[in-house]
Parts: structure tokens; sequence; C-alpha cells
């Protein structure tokens, strides 16, 4: 069966994902023809802040739509792909929005001739209201062929944002990059923070204290890249300094010891790539790496 790419959508799922991507297909002109929960009174909210749509069971999804939308919780993805395929989808396409799978959990609709693919929006969305802000210019993580291809590259195009095709393989790859630049960047702060109160700064000081400093660096590393935005004691060579903050860690809990040394090293490493002495780069690796043979 042909996917009609004029017609209308159904959306799986009615958290924060499905509500946010639902709206904002919405006012680009797609008709969303249904919305599908466990629990119909989430459904019916979904469909209310979409604004437009039924609300319905899983089962009944395929009879609203040849296109579905699958933004269920990720360990609900093949249960809901087994339960549309039983309620006798066929053709069309589908794509879910979990970004460390590619359209392989979507096997029992692929096995009924639906084109599946992966569409991963590179964004957090934190309630359905920010997600429609959000993600809009922000770039997609595409896995997909023929038809979901098609209609992924559609729905990045519509929303302003960039697509970029993952191989299915490199899936888990792409998904540790994302987690490392959102989940493990407000890690870092919260590190940061326990150091601060550690030293006698409390919390809200702390926040507020390495806000532009954090705003800052990663405004840096992105405009410039990482070689060029890098500073600091690893970039200048700073061995002495380095030393100081490794014995003034051994009080702190060891994740965080770990992350600093671990940052350290990575840090090590652009300093490289900028040119740092190899003598001073030899003698801060021995440092850090003695460090974590001490207080591993
Ligand atoms: N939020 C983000 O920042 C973000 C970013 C990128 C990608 N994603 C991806 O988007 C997808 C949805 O995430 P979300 O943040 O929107 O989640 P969410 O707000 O927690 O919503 C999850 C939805 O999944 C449904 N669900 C949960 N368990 C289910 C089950 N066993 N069977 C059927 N349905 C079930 C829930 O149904 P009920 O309404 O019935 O409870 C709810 O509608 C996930 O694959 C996630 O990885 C999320």
């Amino acid at each position: 069966m042909q996917t009609d790419p004029q017609g209308p959508i159904a959306i799986a799922g009615a958290g924060r994902m499905a509500q946010s991507l639902g709206r904002l297909l919405r006012e680009r002109g797609e008709r969303i023809a249904a919305v599908a929960s466990r629990q119909m009174d989430h459904a019916r909210a979904a469909v209310e802040f979409i604004g437009e749509g039924e609300a319905v069971s899983y089962p009944c999804l395929p009879r609203c739509a040849q296109r579905v939308l699958i933004a269920v919780s990720d360990g609900a993805i093949p249960h809901v792909a087994a339960v549309l395929a039983e309620a006798g989808m066929s053709g069309g396409a589908a794509l879910h929005t979990c970004g460390a799978h590619g359209p392989e959990i979507l096997a029992p609709l692929a096995a009924r001739g639906v084109s599946c693919g992966t569409l991963h929006p590179l964004q957090t969305v934190a309630s359905p209201a920010q997600g429609v802000e959000a993600l809009q210019g922000c770039t997609f993580g595409i896995t997909a062929e023929g038809a979901a291809a098609a209609w992924a590259e559609r729905i990045a195009a519509m929303l302003g944002g960039r697509a970029l095709f993952v191989p299915a393989d490199k899936r888990p790859l792409w998904h540790a990059a994302a987690v490392m630049a959102s989940n493990y960047v407000v890690a870092l702060v919260d590190a940061a923070v326990m150091l601060m109160g550690a030293a006698g700064i409390e919390e809200r000081d702390a926040l507020a204290a390495v806000a532009p400093l954090v705003k800052a660096s990663s405004a840096n590393a992105l405009s410039l890249g990482p070689v060029r935005a890098l500073t600091g004691p690893v970039e200048r060579g700073d061995v002495e300094t380095v030393t100081t903050h490794l014995s003034a860690l051994a009080a702190a809990p060891p994740a965080v010891r770990a992350f600093y040394r671990a940052a350290a090293l990575q840090a090590l490493d652009i300093a490289r790539r900028r040119g740092i002495e190899e003598t001073k780069a030899r003698k801060l690796e021995e440092v850090l790496r003695e460090s974590g043979g001490k207080n591993a």
C-alpha cells in the first residue's frame, strides 16, 4: 500500500513528546486523526493540547491513519508495535521517537509491510508547552528508509530543523552523545555545586555563581569548537594547580573525583590537539592517572 504524504496522522502515546510534536504538526497543516493512550483521560488531554483528533485506544489507531507516530515510553514501544500489528496495521509508515533504538524495535509492523523508522528529536522536552518551543529548529536523528525516511525528513523540515541520518548500528553511540550533551551537563553542574558546598557556599549562591561560567563555556565550545574554546589549568599545562585540586578532592564523593579526572583527561586530549608541550601533557596524565589509582 502506498503511503499518502498528505494523509492523516495517528499518534500512539499521550505524553510530552506526543503532545508537543502533535501540536506542532497540526499547526503546520497536518491532520491529526487520533491520539491513543492506555488511559482515555490522558488521550483526551493530549487531543485538547494538540487541538485536533479523536481520543482512542491503541488497537483503534490503524483504522484512523496510515502514518503512525509512536511516542510512548522506550520500554513500551515493542508492545505498542505488536498491538498495532495485531490490530491490522499494514502498509503505511511508522516512526518512533526513541533515541537509543533503530527501526528494529518496530519489527512486528515491518513484518506487515509497514515502512518503519526512528525520528529522534535531539532536544529535551520537560512539558508539552516547552516542547512546542524547543522542538522548532532542533536536529532530528533519523534511521529509516523509503516512505518512513521521507516522512521523517518532512517532519524535520516542517519544524525548521535539521535531519541527520544515523546508521542503525550506531544508534547507541548517537544516544550516548545526546545523553552526554544533556543529562551529563546537568551532572557536571551538580558536581561543581557540591564542591562549592564543601567550600561553604550554599546551593542557591553556587548555582548563581556558576551560571555565567557554564553559559559562556558552553557557548564558546559550541561557537569556536572545543580546541579554541578550552582555557584553564589543563590547557596551560599547570601541573601544580591540578595536583592541588586532586588533593582537595580527596574528601569529595568518589563519583565527583572520578568525574573531575575523566573530564581533565578529556581536556588534556583537547590540549594536545591544541599543541600543549608533550612533557607537560605527560606529567598531567601521570598525575591524573595516579590519583585515579589511589582514590578509585
Ligand atoms: N521527553 C524528552 O525529552 C524526549 C526527548 C527525545 C526523545 N524522547 C522519546 O519520546 C518518547 C516519549 O517520551 P516522553 O518524554 O513523551 O514520555 P512521557 O511523557 O512519559 O509519555 C509516555 C507515554 O507512553 C505511554 N506508555 C507508557 N508505558 C506504556 C505501556 N506499557 N504501554 C503503552 N503505553 C505506554 C504513556 O501512556 P499513558 O498515557 O497511558 O500513561 C504516555 O502516553 C520516548 O521514546 C522518549 O525516549 C523523549
